[in-house]
């Protein structure tokens, strides 16, 4: 285990050298987060059993997939409808190989993608709008590709929340949501002293 991807891919600026920094660390990159105790995987569980209730079979998105970690939380809950999407190939690789995806999707999220619109009744996505990685404009992306109805259960880190306009851009567009819930400030990796106290944001599309 090394602890210092966390600060390289966090502290990168250049969405080139951030997928390069991901190549090296795919391998290691489940064994490192549940050393470090990877939050996300546990509050998504409690959403779904709390705060959301959709069906097994409901189609989810994946965004900004990595290597399927916190998908197999999905597979454990039974939800087996899931796509997966992610800029680097290499992480794909390691989520292609545990066969947990009915499709893999090779894209930026940083702008349009192909998906068609309004087809997931459920997106998920962690550890991927934060600094370095997508920004603020990425929510309109996954907001249309959302069915009207639909959820979007959001990890944001509080340290970039205002910062980098996360919080500009959900009050933009306020009405095309509302808010279902939204967790206390947590530590995304509480067994890494570096880690940023995140909120999963849960919305529903109108
Ligand atoms: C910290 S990992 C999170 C992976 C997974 N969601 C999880 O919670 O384990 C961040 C992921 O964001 C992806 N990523 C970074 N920039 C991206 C972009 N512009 N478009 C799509 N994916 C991106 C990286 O390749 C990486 O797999």
């Amino acid at each position: 285990m090394s602890k210092k991807w966390l600060n390289i891919v966090y502290k990168e600026k250049n969405p080139n050298r951030l997928k390069k920094h991901y190549k090296q660390w795919a391998d290691d990159y489940d064994n490192d987060l549940q050393a470090w105790g990877y939050a996300y995987p546990k509050k998504i569980k409690q959403i779904l059993s709390k705060h959301i209730q959709i069906k097994k079979n409901s189609r989810i998105l994946d965004a900004g997939c990595g290597t399927g970690y916190v998908a197999e939380t999905l597979i454990d809950l039974n939800y087996k409808n899931l796509v997966g999407i992610d800029y680097s190939k290499d992480m794909l690789e390691i989520a292609r190989s545990k066969k947990i995806y009915k499709k893999l999707i090779c894209q930026s999220l940083s702008k349009k993608t192909t998906m068609k619109s309004a087809q997931f009744d459920l997106v998920i996505c962690t550890g991927v709008l934060t600094s370095g990685h997508v920004g603020p404009s990425a929510i309109r992306e996954l907001l249309r590709v959302t069915k009207p109805k639909g959820y979007l259960i959001l990890s944001i880190s509080e340290t970039i929340f205002s910062k980098l306009k996360f919080k500009d851009e959900l009050e933009k567009r306020d009405s095309e949501y509302q808010y279902v819930h939204l967790t206390k400030p947590f530590i995304a990796l509480p067994n890494h002293n570096d880690s940023a106290r995140s909120r999963m944001h849960t919305l529903q599309k109108k």
